[in-house]
């Protein structure tokens, strides 16, 4: 299988790129290879690597300055993945696009299936929406919502871009550096360790799973206060963590509060998605070992 990877310095390309070398070739494109909103560009290189899958792990994820200045997270989340589905239809490839519970207003009090009815709330989650509903025109697709991803490390193209690494490396970072973190209690999330997100989106691919939608999340569900309680107390600096709301917190952009998604539909498929604690402990096992 040749598989073509976009974003592939971001967290979630980097691990796909080594974890798909094992199906055969990985052409590894980070965003100084190939920038996804330059549609001849796109078509060009997907013609060019003669995938039989596109994994797009290329996204804009600057949840807040999307308000301010909305077309880049369009052109990233959005127009962009209209190209790719456009060239996978034209070289019969499989395309992988990975999405956001974001795309959900957060108001549900059970886990979000597949069924529900997104209600984006802000620039960014619209962008991430659009992009699902423009994966779709690709004849073999899988949309995956992932969310709260942690695990992957990550390259910046431009350094002067902003932090790197998800929001639970820089809690561990500041932890081991005895710095205060604070976690919400009030947003609930079904985090998803990016090795885990890797392992299912290669079920999906190599098996007979339908096209579609699926939630690719660990199981379970957690407060960002719980997640960062468990990694405090397993690194023992307890003492270290505040709780805060989201209203203790000025975020240009919405965030929806319940976010819990069920992943009932991705286990189907053969999926195997661990809870998040297990999840957690081993990305605290590997960041030590290396
Ligand atoms: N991180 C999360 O908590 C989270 C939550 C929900 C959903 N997701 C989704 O999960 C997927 C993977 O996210 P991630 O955390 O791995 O993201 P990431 O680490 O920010 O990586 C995204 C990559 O896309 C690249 N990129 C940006 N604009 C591009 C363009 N025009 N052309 C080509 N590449 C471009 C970035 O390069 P530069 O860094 O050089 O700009 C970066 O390498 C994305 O679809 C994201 O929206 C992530």
């Amino acid at each position: 299988m040749r598989t073509l990877v976009t974003g592939a310095a971001g967290q979630l390309g980097r691990e796909v790129t080594r974890g798909f070398a094992r199906y055969g070739s990985v052409v590894a494109l980070r965003r100084d290879g190939l920038d996804i909103t330059d549609h001849p560009a796109v078509l060009a290189a997907v013609a060019d690597a003669e995938p039989d899958l596109i994994l797009n792990c290329a996204a804009y994820n600057n949840v807040d300055g999307a308000e301010d200045d909305p077309l880049p997270a369009m052109r990233v989340n959005a127009m962009a993945v209209r190209s790719l589905a456009t060239a996978a239809r034209e070289c019969d490839a499989i395309l992988v696009h990975y999405s956001s519970d974001f795309v959900f207003d957060g108001e549900a009090s059970e886990p979000y299936r597949e069924s529900a009815a997104p209600g984006p709330q802000s620039v960014y989650a619209t962008s991430k929406l659009l992009g699902e509903w423009f994966a779709a025109g690709a004849p073999r697709h899988y949309v995956l919502r992932v969310e709260s991803l942690f695990g992957g490390g990550a390259e910046r193209t431009d350094p002067g871009e902003g932090p790197l690494g998800s929001t639970l490396d820089r809690m561990v970072d500041a932890l081991e550096a005895d710095r205060p973190i604070r976690g919400f209690t009030d947003r609930i999330v079904s985090p998803s360790y990016v090795p885990d997100v890797a392992a299912a989106t290669a079920v999906l691919v190599t098996g007979a799973s339908a096209p579609g939608l699926y939630h690719c999340v660990n199981t379970g569900q957690a407060s960002w206060f719980d997640v960062a309680l468990a990694t405090a107390r397993r690194l023992g600096r307890e003492a270290l963590l505040s709780p805060i709301t989201m209203a203790d917190v000025d975020m240009p952009a919405a965030r929806p509060r319940y976010c819990a998604l069920s992943n009932e539909k991705i286990l189907a498929a053969g999926a195997v998605m661990p809870r998040w604690e297990d999840a957690l402990e081993r990305y605290l096992e590997a960041r030590q070992a290396s």
